[in-house]
């Protein structure tokens, strides 16, 4: 089974890297002819992926050659390329479902959803999939009617993905992490509180910090290792 895999893996690998040197790895002969030459795929393919959206079920290879290989089979703009396992490790060390929590809402130069807003939450689980485990990740492909976004995530992976983007900057008038004064005045309303403050959203916070599947239980977890954290109790 696992070689069969790798043997995929590798063929997929094959077809991907031509359109890798076609993007990035050619020497500026002529910059304009370069273009021409990418502009028609371009738009052919994003045509051609809309004709093919129906149903949503798009194998991982497809999403990445149609959509999230402009990026990440060239690093574009910053992405993790695909195949570069120094760049992936630290974000494959977070979890498959963390990740494609990540790509669907967006992070920093990457859309959401790699700008395929038509692309459901198996799909770009799947386009993951299918980087990763060309990049060093040994994830196995969700099925149809797998729930991606399981609960099996640690209260650090959520912090990580969902609340330091806040509350590590202050962004928004967070609460920093560095602000032991301003946490410790919150934590005194008790954990409890502080989740039920959490759950239904607070001033400029989202609810659930704008995970909506997170659980209660996740969140009270979540707000602890916070406030460990910070060093208040
Ligand atoms: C417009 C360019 C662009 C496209 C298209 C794009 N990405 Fe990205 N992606 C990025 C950039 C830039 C980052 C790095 C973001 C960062 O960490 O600051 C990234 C990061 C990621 C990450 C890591 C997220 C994390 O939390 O570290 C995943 C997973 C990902 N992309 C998946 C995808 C998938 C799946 C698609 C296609 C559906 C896609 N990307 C399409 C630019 C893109
Ligand atoms: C979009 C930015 C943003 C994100 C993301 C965010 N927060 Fe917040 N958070 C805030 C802001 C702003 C406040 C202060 C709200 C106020 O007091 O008006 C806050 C306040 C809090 C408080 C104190 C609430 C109280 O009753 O005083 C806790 C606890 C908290 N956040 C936890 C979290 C957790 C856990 C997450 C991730 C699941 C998270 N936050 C994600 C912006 C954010």
């Amino acid at each position: 089974m696992l070689s069969k895999n790798s043997l995929a893996l590798a063929s997929a690998l094959t077809i991907t890297m031509p359109v890798a040197l076609a993007m990035g790895g050619s020497p500026a002969t002529d910059d304009g002819a370069v273009a021409a030459r990418i502009q028609p795929v371009a738009h052919v393919e994003v045509a051609g992926s809309a004709a093919k959206a129906p149903g949503g079920n798009r194998s991982g290879e497809e999403m990445v050659k149609t959509i999230c290989g402009a990026c990440h089979a060239i690093g574009a703009a910053g992405s993790p390329k695909i195949g570069d396992k120094a760049a992936w490790a630290p974000r494959i060390g977070v979890g498959l479902d963390v990740l494609t929590k990540s790509a669907i809402v967006g992070k920093n130069a990457m859309p959401p959803k790699g700008g395929a807003a038509d692309a459901t939450e198996l799909e770009i689980a799947r386009a993951i999939v299918f980087m990763t485990n060309q990049s060093g990740a040994n994830f196995k492909e969700p099925t149809a009617g797998t729930k991606i976004a399981s609960n099996d995530r640690s209260p650090e992976q959520i912090a990580q993905s969902a609340c330091l983007k806040c509350h590590e900057t202050g962004e928004k008038g967070a609460p920093k992490l560095s602000d032991k004064a301003a946490w410790t005045q919150r934590a005194s309303k008790g954990l409890d509180a502080l989740t039920k403050t959490v759950i239904r959203g607070h001033g400029n916070m989202p609810a659930r910090g704008g995970l909506a599947d997170l659980t209660d239980a996740e969140l009270k977890a979540t707000i602890a290792y916070l406030l460990k954290r910070v060093g208040a109790n």
